[in-house]
């Protein structure tokens, strides 16, 4: 199969590379800046995202630019030109899901967005999976690598400052950490989940968040001393036909599943009927593990084996 790749940083690299080992995917152009062509592949390399979109032998183009406008422009761009599209972001899906999908069926062409939650863990797949019988009640998630390294590391006797700036130093916090710490990030990974677990399209804007900043050192503490740890988590339950999505910090005694999910790890934990309680956890982030589900998807599409999100859309007043 033919594919273009959209952006060469952190995870277009990633996707790029396991592609190239794949013997039944074949990498034909890769969008990014001038400055940043690869000199080794200068034949693959445009600066114009028209040469991908107008190219006949592309069938499916991997979305790993980030930011939304260009981005969204660009996934609606090449699922009008028919062809598949793979995105790992976030706030695209999270926003536009619904035009987006529509797109693809009107184009006859998958999206696919495995990537965008939860980086390695294939945490959309199973929903899928998990929906065929299963009611879902209640999704909890650890789901930013960046924060739950600085709490982690505020466990280890750290200041919030000391642990922000150990993430940075390591790359898992960007030098605007602003979307991690506030909790918009995991905003847009639990609408994504909801929307898929309970067939509904959330608006992001309805959903009440509170950050991390302001657990200070005494806060770290007091709740050792009550034998607790804090993880800053995202929930969505459904009760009742009514749903309640939130992003905040919350306490755990140190012997629940979530006080052992440290470090850039991301972990989701399932309430499901009649299959009960499931628990999922790996990398959140970094370029192979996303890359890896990436790659899964093209696999997936090539294979005609992508299945159908969405059933009969239910609307959902969340929080109310
Ligand atoms: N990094 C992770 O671990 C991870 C995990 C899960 C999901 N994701 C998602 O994957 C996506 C990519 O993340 P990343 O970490 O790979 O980002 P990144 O390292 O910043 O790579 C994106 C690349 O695309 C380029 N680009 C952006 N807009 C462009 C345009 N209009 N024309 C040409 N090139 C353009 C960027 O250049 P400029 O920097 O100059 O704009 C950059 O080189 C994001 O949606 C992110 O949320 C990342």
């Amino acid at each position: 199969m033919k594919i273009a790749i959209l952006g060469y940083g952190t995870i277009g690299k990633g996707v790029f590379q396991i592609a190239c080992e794949n013997p039944h995917l074949q990498v034909v152009k890769i969008l990014e800046r001038e400055e940043r062509f690869d000199q080794n592949y200068l034949d693959l390399f445009t600066s114009n995202v028209d040469e991908i979109v107008n190219n006949q032998e592309i069938e499916l183009v991997v979305e790993v630019l980030g930011g939304y406008t260009f981005a969204e422009d660009a996934i609606e761009k090449c699922l009008k030109a028919g062809k598949h599209v793979v995105t790992a972001n976030k706030e695209v899906i999270a926003i536009d899901i619904e035009n987006l999908l529509a797109l693809a069926k009107t184009n006859n062409v998958s999206l696919a967005y495995e990537a965008s939650v939860g980086g390695g863990i294939p945490i959309i797949k199973n929903l899928k999976e998990i929906k065929k019988v299963n009611k879902i009640s209640k999704i909890t998630g650890i789901l930013n690598g960046t924060t739950n390294y600085i709490l982690t590391k505020m466990f280890e006797g750290n200041t919030f400052e000391e642990a922000l700036l150990d993430a940075q130093k390591k790359g898992f916090a960007e030098s605007d950490p602003t979307a991690d710490l506030e909790g918009y990030d995991m905003m847009r990974k639990i609408a994504i989940l909801s929307d898929l677990a309970f067939d509904t399209y959330i608006d992001i804007n309805q959903i009440p968040q509170k950050g991390i900043k302001e657990i200070s050192k005494e806060v770290v503490d007091e709740a050792k001393k009550n034998n607790q740890v804090i993880k800053f988590v995202c929930s969505a339950k459904l009760e009742e036909n009514k749903l309640s999505v939130e992003v905040k910090p919350e306490y755990f005694p140190n012997n629940h599943f979530f006080a052992s999910v440290n470090n850039e790890f991301n972990a989701v934990i399932l309430e499901t009927y009649p299959n009960d309680e499931l628990i999922f956890i790996g990398k959140g982030a970094g370029s192979l593990p996303t890359s890896s589900a990436i790659i899964a998807d093209i696999i997936d599409i090539k294979d005609n084996l992508y299945l159908e999100n969405y059933q009969n859309i239910n609307k959902y007043e969340i929080n109310k």
